[in-house]
């Protein structure tokens, strides 16, 4: 079943065409990445994809889902969720609170139950505890759990974000970057977590990322974006070795850290 379908968008800012005639379809358990230089349009993809921006022209389907000027929680609801490129935590809030927060749009219990602290209530919480608790395991953060967010070092909030996005319970995660600042040691737990996320949480990724490596090995599908234009796509080998690509993309990081 197709996840999260974008035909033919495109967005204008302006004089800009910051994305032109974007086309992406991803199915179940799918992980698939967009790259390409600063200012591609990577992010704008995102945002049209997630309900923040509104394409000027082409359609977004989330799980089937005609998406067409949903807000963006609508489109949590339909089944999607992401994680932003600058990390947005409640930073005086606990690590759990944090996770428990972006639950709490699927409770069961009505605001008369939440008043009255009914057993459905209690319920409820526990339940919401009990899942919030489970993934901050898979991300090893449990100790944490106590910690204003803010006081987590940086890898580990980056994580944490992406234990909020899942804690919606979506088919689909997007993640912006998310082994942006991290070290070579991070960076290979978040591979090893984002196989994880898919194997055994069976969600389907799309990553936007600038480390060759982590993005080579992850992904299976691999769309190229350069001035908003689609400018390749494919599989990593067809990608890595595409002229335009390299030209585009890899020759201007050839010589740098994030390469
Ligand atoms: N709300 C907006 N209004 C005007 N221009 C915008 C807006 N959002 C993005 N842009 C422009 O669209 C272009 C694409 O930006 P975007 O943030 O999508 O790039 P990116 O590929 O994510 O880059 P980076 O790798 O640096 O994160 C840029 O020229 C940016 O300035
Ligand atoms: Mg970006």
């Amino acid at each position: 079943m197709s996840v999260l379908k974008a035909d033919h968008i495109s967005i204008q800012f302006g004089g800009l065409r910051a994305v032109n005639n974007f086309s992406l379809e991803m199915n179940e358990k799918e992980l698939f990445a967009i790259i390409g230089p600063n200012g591609a349009g990577k992010t704008t993809v995102f945002n049209m994809l997630t309900g923040l921006y509104q394409p000027t022209e082409g359609a977004v389907y989330v799980n089937e889902k005609l998406m067409t000027n949903c807000k963006p929680y609508q489109f949590t609801e339909a089944g999607l969720a992401r994680t932003f490129q600058n990390i947005r935590l409640f930073g005086q809030a606990t690590v759990l609170d944090n996770v428990k927060m972006a639950q709490t749009f699927r409770t069961n219990y009505s605001y008369y139950n939440m008043l009255t602290r009914t057993g459905k209530y209690y319920e409820e919480e526990k339940r919401i505890t009990e899942r919030s608790m489970e993934l901050l395991e898979m991300f090893d953060l449990q100790d944490k759990r106590n910690y204003f967010a803010s006081n987590l070092p940086y890898g580990e909030q980056r994580k944490l974000e992406i234990v909020r996005a899942l804690a919606t319970d979506p088919k689909v995660i997007l993640l912006d970057e998310p082994a942006a600042g991290m070290n070579p040691n991070e960076i290979d737990d978040v591979i090893t977590l984002i196989r994880r996320v898919r194997e055994e949480l069976g969600k389907a990724i799309l990553i936007i990322e600038h480390h060759m490596k982590m993005v080579m090995s992850i992904a299976e599908y691999i769309k190229v974006l350069d001035f908003g234009e689609t400018i390749s796509e494919g599989v990593p080998e067809v990608v890595q070795n595409d002229p335009k690509v390299i030209e585009a993309y890899l020759g201007v990081h050839v010589n740098d850290s994030r390469g």
